[in-house]
This record gives C-alpha cells, structure tokens and sequence, in this order.
C-alpha cells in the first residue's frame, strides 16, 4: 500500500486527506478496536463528535497506539447546545479530557444551529491558545443565510465545512461558495451511508474491473481525486484496509467526468430544515450526559 495524500487548511495545517470516520461505531470499546486497527495500518485522521458517544474510545486508541500525537490528526464536533460565547471555550476543555489530549487538531460546530457565531468567536480564542489547530463548520449546505452570516462575523474563516457529499450530491453550490476563503468540502456519507444503489452503478464496477479494485475503491478514489477530504466510517476489519488502499492507481480525467454524470444533488440526510432544532434538541440530555 502507498502514502496517503494530504492537503493544506487555509491556515497553512496540513491535514491526512483520508480518514476514519466513528459515526454509528457502537460505544468507546468498540471505536477503540476500530482505531487501532485503523492505525496500524497507516492512517493517520480520525473523525468524532462529542455526539458519537465515542471520543473517550478514541483518546484510548491514541494512548495505546504508541504514535506520537502529532501525527494523528483528531477532529470532533461540538453539538448545538455547546454553542455561546464563554461556554464553546468551556464545551471544548471538557472534549480535550474526554480526548485525553493537550491540544485537538480540528473542532468543527455539528450544525448551523442557536449561537453559532458566539460559538465561533470562542472556537477563534481557542485556535489562538494553541488548544485548536484548526476551527471549521459543518451541515452549513442546508443554509446559505447562515453560512454568509457565520463567514461576515468571522475573524478566521472555516478550515472545512464537513458536508454530505459522494457522486450522486457534488456540492457544487457549496464549493463555489467557499472557494473565496479557501475553506475545504470533507465529504460525508461518502460511499452514501452504505447504499448499495450507488455503489454498485454500472460505472464502478467497470471502473473496479479495470483497476482491480472493488466499487467502493473506486468511489473513495474519486473523492481524493476531487480534491474532497473523505472520512469513510467502518467497524469491520475487512472494510478498514480495503478503503485505505486507494493511493496506488489513478482515474482518468475522461473517468472523472464519468462519475460526476452521476451528480443529482442527491441527500441521503432528508431531515427537514424547519424540524431541524427540534430533532438535534431531542439528544441534547444523551449527549450532555456522556
Ligand atoms: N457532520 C455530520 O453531520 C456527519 C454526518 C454523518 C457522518 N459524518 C462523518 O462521516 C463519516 C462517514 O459517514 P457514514 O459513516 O455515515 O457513511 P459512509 O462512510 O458513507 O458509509 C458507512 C457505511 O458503509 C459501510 N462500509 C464501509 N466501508 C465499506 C466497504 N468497503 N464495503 C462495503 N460497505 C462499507 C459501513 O459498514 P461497516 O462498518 O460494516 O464497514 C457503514 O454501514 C462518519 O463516520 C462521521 O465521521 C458526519
């Protein structure tokens, strides 16, 4: 298996542009064998949320893994109710003791919800404390207002905004918009939560045929071509290593333009925006009580 690839934030950090997401990956014990065996096989970016309930069984893999820490990229997320001048710098010390870490590499605000520009004051203090190395958003494609709102009270600009995105939802619209502040797609559901629809079109599969690679090879692939950083979830061995072994073979540009004929602005996250607050509120006590 070859290196990964990186890509350099707009403010100059260099992040692993592939990573383990732990989304759905069940308790700390759990997150912890997947991490593991995520690391021993050479990736170096792990994606969580304090919404995951499983930051603590990342902060153990790290512990246990014996690489030194910076060159692990952590990433976590602040849920809604975190959100607010004075309490986003508070919400953040008490990731860095579920982390067991000094300092995160990246914390991203989960959605675009309640206080999110005091909560992105409190993120830009603790970029400049050294706790943060980079701040970014996430979910902000379901509001424009909000993002414009976010990006003209903001001192620093989002290093990404983590977004659905995979071959049937580009987020063209998203890019275009960020693209002045130099701000990054990280594509979630990249591999569309697990749908079999997408990744068994006809297209990847004559890719994977070609390749010698499996469909979900060849979508994962497209991604880092695309220039997206992509956190793909798995709890399954088999699963790890097969998405991480990417970075021996190349699509075509006429391959590329293939795939992004698939683009039908798509979501698999079909929560309506107006019934949005309600549902995230509805896990506000579970998280605060992990
Ligand atoms: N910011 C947000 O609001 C947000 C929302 C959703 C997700 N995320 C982040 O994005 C990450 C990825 O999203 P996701 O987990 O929902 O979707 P995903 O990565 O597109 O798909 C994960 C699903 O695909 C399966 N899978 C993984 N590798 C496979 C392979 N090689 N062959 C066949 N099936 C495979 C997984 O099952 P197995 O475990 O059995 O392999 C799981 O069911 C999350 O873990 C999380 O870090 C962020």
């Amino acid at each position: 298996m070859t290196q990964q690839t990186y890509v350099e934030l707009n403010n100059g950090v260099k992040i692993p542009q592939f990573g383990l997401g732990v989304f759905l990956v069940d308790g700390d014990d759990n997150t912890e064998n997947a991490v593991i065996e995520a690391l021993k096989l050479g990736y170096r970016h792990i994606d969580t949320a304090h919404a995951y309930f499983n930051e603590r069984g990342v902060g153990k893999a790290i512990k246990k893994s014996g690489i030194p820490r910076e060159e692990i990229f952590v990433t976590s997320k602040l849920w809604p109710f975190e959100f607010g001048e004075g309490i986003t710098y508070k919400a953040v010390e008490e990731m860095l003791k579920r982390l067991q870490l000094e300092y995160i590499d990246m914390v991203l605000l989960h959605h675009p919800m309640k206080d999110y520009v005091g909560a992105w004051k409190d993120l830009e203090k603790l970029n400049r404390d050294g706790k943060v190395k980079a701040i970014g958003i996430s979910n902000f494609d379901k509001d424009f207002e909000r993002l414009d709102k976010l990006l003209k009270n903001a001192t620093i600009y989002p290093a990404v905004c983590q977004s659905e995105c995979h071959p049937y939802q580009t987020q063209q619209k998203l890019r275009d918009a960020l693209a002045p502040y130099k701000t990054l797609i990280e594509a979630y559901y990249p591999i569309g939560h697990g749908d079999k629809t997408l990744i068994d079109e006809s297209i990847f599969t004559k890719l994977a045929q070609k390749y010698n690679k499996t469909n979900v090879q060849i979508i994962l692939r497209w991604h880092i071509q695309y220039g997206n950083i992509v956190i793909p979830k798995s709890s399954n061995p088999i699963h790890i290593k097969e998405n991480y072994d990417i970075f021996d073979f190349e699509l075509t540009p006429e391959e590329m333009e293939e795939i992004k004929k698939l683009d039908a602005a798509k979501y698999y996250f079909l929560v309506p925006f107006e019934k949005y607050e309600e549902i995230m509120d509805s896990y506000n006590e579970k998280i605060a009580n992990y």
